[in-house]
């Protein structure tokens, strides 16, 4: 991280989530917003990330001070809100929770019927705060569809005047979601500029992503690949992205090397430095197969995932059925996942089918997921949309060969093992037989003991770091407060 320090500002930003890891993860979006501003921290920035209070073991397990509290009306529902800070900044920024009894205090962050009121809250409660307590930071970040509403207030919202000249950035990690809500809950936000409805609108519907895109002084999406699909892949927000695409800007995700690292991570039964990949990923994988009834001398094709058709989690199924039924390939399969039910039933009906072939865990589970990369010889992404993408980043860190669709950031993090100095194994089309086809090249991969132990050890070198982009975002926020 030493790189970042020639570009010290004092700068404070403050990040918008729904999620951050080590507090609230459900995918990607935590792992971003748990690393990104640790980095940027470090380069000298202020940095706070501030959340939705959850009921969670962390929060229950660390320190909070109450810093503000305060009330504001949901139309004509009055809530209570209180600010929370973490009192050690043990994850290296400053971390502040919102808490509104009835609706931010929840186990999860998301799967609530009154969702919109739910991010409305929040945004409305940060501004609330913010405003009163006459924090005028230098820029606001906003992450995805559940902080989108918030440059629109900032700047067409009498209440939150002091914050008109506030730069803000919004960071689209997916555009499939854009938090969609009826007309009829327009007099749930605080009053706006009425004129400016437009802002919020996209297809009759107050849609929190449009509105994220078109007010906020520059969006960015996790890859740059994804930027350019988003121009004809977005989920009916097309158009949108080709209006606003001169304030795109594309910067890859990076990851937090400190906590995927197979030398000393303490979610692996045997660290290994790259210097001993073989015999370290023998040893975590002999484990992994002995938990699951698998054999280790087969080699290990894995997926992790939310159960998604952005995943291409439906293929799974069939992909499956070729490697273990009519293929009959000498493989292993490991699957970590959840999500759409018939895909959880058509895999627990597979991993009885195939016991001692298929092991799989139906739920989320952070520590296996870290023995999954560390064990498995392949990881497969067969992503119909992937943004960026982490697992592939996960996977090579380990050492661990991904196979991935060529689609948004996989396209543009995994070279195939054809190119001069490729490592990874891409596929064309979102389909069981291009994707088992990928896997038959991974297997004859194997098959050649020494190219393996190569590429093991070329996976391990490559440097998916926050540092480089952690610096392309710093550049981001200079520009825009100049
Ligand atoms: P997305 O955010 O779209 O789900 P990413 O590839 O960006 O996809 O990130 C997924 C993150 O969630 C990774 O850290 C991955 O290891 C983790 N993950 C996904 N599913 C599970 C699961 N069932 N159990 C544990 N970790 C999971
Ligand atoms: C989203 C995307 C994923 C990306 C993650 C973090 O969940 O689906 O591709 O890696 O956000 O930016």
């Amino acid at each position: 991280m030493g790189k970042q320090k020639a570009h010290r500002t004092s700068k404070h930003v403050i990040h918008l989530s729904a999620e951050c890891y080590p507090v609230a993860k459900v995918g990607g979006l935590g792992d971003v917003v748990g690393a990104l501003p640790k980095y940027l921290q470090q380069a000298g920035l202020r940095t706070w990330v501030v959340l939705p209070w959850y009921n969670k073991p962390f929060v229950q397990s660390h320190t909070f001070e109450v810093v503000y509290t305060g009330s504001f009306n949901q139309g004509s529902r009055p809530l209570d809100m209180t600010v929370l800070k973490e009192q050690s900044d043990v994850l290296g920024f400053e971390l502040y929770l919102i808490k509104i009894p009835g609706l931010l205090d929840r186990d999860e962050p998301y799967g609530y019927a009154d969702e919109s009121e739910q991010f409305m809250a929040f945004q409305h409660g940060f501004l609330h705060w913010i405003t009163e307590a006459g924090i005028v930071p230098d820029v606001v970040h906003c992450h995805d569809h559940h902080t989108g509403l918030i440059p629109f207030l900032m700047y067409y919202s009498d209440a939150f005047s002091a914050l008109k000249k506030v730069p803000t950035v919004g960071t689209v990690h997916n555009g499939q979601y854009q938090g969609w809500m009826d007309w009829n809950k327009a007099i749930l936000l605080p009053p706006f500029d009425t004129w400016k409805w437009g802002l919020l609108d996209w297809d009759k519907t107050i849609n929190p992503l449009a509105a994220l895109i078109k007010c906020c002084t520059v969006f960015t999406t996790v890859s740059e690949g994804y930027l350019g699909e988003l121009m004809t892949q977005a989920n009916g927000l097309e158009q949108l992205f080709a209006m606003e695409r001169a304030k795109g800007v594309g910067i890859v995700n990076g990851i937090d090397t400190a906590v995927w690292d197979p030398a000393a991570d303490p979610m692996l039964p045997h660290h290994y430095p790259p210097s001993r990949v073989q015999s370290g990923k023998k040893k975590n994988k002999a484990f992994l197969c002995e938990a699951y009834g698998l054999d280790p001398e087969k080699p290990l094709l894995a997926y992790i995932g939310r159960f998604a058709g952005e995943k291409g989690a439906d293929l799974l199924p069939d992909i499956i059925e070729r490697l273990l039924g009519r293929e009959n390939r000498d493989v292993s399969i490991m699957v970590l996942g959840s999500g759409d039910p018939q895909v959880q039933s058509a895999i627990t009906y597979l991993a009885n089918q195939y016991r001692g072939r298929l092991g799989a865990y139906i739920g989320y589970e952070e520590q296996l997921s870290h023995r999954i990369y560390g064990a498995a010889d392949f990881l497969i992404m067969p992503s119909r949309v992937e943004p960026c993408g982490l697992n592939q980043l996960y996977a090579m860190r380990y050492g661990t060969v991904p196979i991935v669709r060529r689609t948004g950031g996989l396209k543009d993090t995994v070279q195939d093992i054809a190119e001069p100095d490729g490592y990874g194994i891409t596929f064309a089309d979102a389909n069981a037989a291009d994707a088992s086809n990928a896997v038959g090249r991974a297997l004859e991969l194997y098959a050649d003991r020494q190219r393996m132990q190569r590429l093991r050890k070329q996976l391990m070198a490559l440097d998916f770091s926050w540092d480089k982009s952690a610096v392309s975002y710093i550049d981001l926020y200079q520009n825009i407060t100049e």
